[in-house]
């Protein structure tokens, strides 16, 4: 039984195994938090993935006869958190399912039946007993129809997606897990699911900034308590919601012949030489969404691709892909990499990065077949521009 506070639990649904969610990597698992409060009118907020259905439902039967739930609320439609509503529905089938108007919509698109709804809009409230919960619409944080649910009773927001991260654990708060690591897992969570949708999320931080919140329970991982930690996380949501970076360089490369490694290996010691922060990913040994973690905080991206039949290699062109939907802005980028005889590549790296949000200044360094010690150099041309992008902030 895990208790948050008084009459209020967790009764998610823990995946250990799942290593890709979606094209996320997720080496620590994770979990679909599902809440229920105890009052006079019992209250689940959100559910969890169907396959955690049985689950969730024995987490809710160690505290009260799921029969007696009054209210479900769907926070948000995705299926890793609505997915198990019809199996709750069949202990509960007169309960009320509480969500947007748009989430009514879009779970009658996924479920296709005419459950009881009760559709609510920022501001309103539900009566639940002691308790009188208050709903804000958070549109794109992460769909259209999300919202968050906040108990002023608890002092309590359930926040879905928003502030969320993915881990499996046995504990619920950061500060049992370690607060470092969960922060930078929410990094991640951030820089592959809320990116794109900077001003939406500065407009829901803005909605939910007067509240009175000692405790953030999310929809995936770990939750959060403390004001301190709470202060922290939301400073960091607006920092990267606003785009803001640290003086900081990523070089990603992929190699086929070493040659395009030579230039990113020099590029690296360039770059450290003139004091700069910098890390360098070889993009065959690393996972796209860990790229994107490194990408949230880097004000600067160096990328760097060989050619392969006239393109630039697939790994190359799937993160390109990757970045257009998640549209890091803000941010500079620089190329480089070795062609044979088809340059013309090139110029898909270079509009690909643009399309994603990055600025340009330069010209990429392209070398043909093997760089010599004369073209390595002259990648030092990079570093003033590199300084002129950091002095930039
Ligand atoms: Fe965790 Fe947008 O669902």
């Amino acid at each position: 039984m895990y208790k948050m506070k008084e009459n209020v639990f967790w009764t998610g649904g823990i995946d250990w195994d799942v290593r890709n969610f979606h094209g996320y990597s997720t080496p620590f698992g994770t979990t679909y938090n599902s809440y229920l409060i105890i009052d006079d009118k019992p209250t689940v907020i959100d559910t969890v993935k169907k396959y955690c259905a049985e689950e969730m439902i024995r987490r809710i039967s160690e505290n009260i006869d799921p029969s007696k739930i009054e209210y479900i609320i769907s926070n948000h439609t995705e299926m890793d958190h609505s997915g198990a509503i019809e199996e709750l529905l069949e202990y509960c089938p007169n309960a009320e399912i509480v969500c947007s108007p748009k989430g009514a919509e879009e779970l009658k698109r996924h479920f296709k039946k005419d459950w009881n709804f009760k559709i609510v809009k920022s501001g309103d409230t539900l009566n639940i007993g002691k308790r009188e919960l208050v709903f804000q619409q958070i549109p794109m944080v992460h769909w259209p129809d999300s919202m968050v649910t906040y108990s002023p009773h608890d002092k309590i927001l359930f926040s879905n997606d928003a502030f969320g991260q993915h881990y499996a654990s046995s504990e619920r708060f950061a500060d049992e897990v370690g607060l470092d690591f969960i922060f930078k897992e929410a990094a991640k969570y951030y820089a592959n699911i809320v990116l794109p949708y900077g001003n939406q999320t500065l407009k829901a931080l803005d909605a939910v900034g007067g509240l009175d919140i000692d405790m953030i329970c999310t929809s995936h991982g770990i939750n959060w308590r403390g004001k301190e930690n709470i202060t922290k996380l939301i400073e960091l949501y607006y920092k990267w919601a606003r785009h803001e970076t640290d003086n900081k360089v990523l070089i990603v490369y992929y190699t086929m012949w070493r040659s395009t490694e030579k230039m990113a290996r020099k590029l690296y010691e360039l770059v450290e030489l003139a004091g700069i922060q910098v890390k360098l990913v070889n993009l065959k040994e690393s996972h796209i969404s860990d790229i994107m973690a490194d990408i949230l905080d880097s004000k600067v991206l160096i990328m760097g691709s060989p050619v392969l039949n006239s393109r630039i290699l697939p790994e190359v062109a799937a993160l390109l892909m990757y970045m257009k939907g998640l549209k890091p802005k803000g941010r500079t980028a620089l190329t480089f990499g070795s062609y044979g005889w088809a340059r013309i590549a090139y110029k898909e790296l270079e509009s690909s990065l643009q399309e994603a949000g990055f600025n340009l200044p330069v010209d990429g360094a392209y070398v043909q077949f093997v760089p010599d010690d004369a073209e390595l150099e002259e990648l030092k041309s990079f570093i003033p521009i590199i300084k002129d992008a950091l002095q930039d902030d």
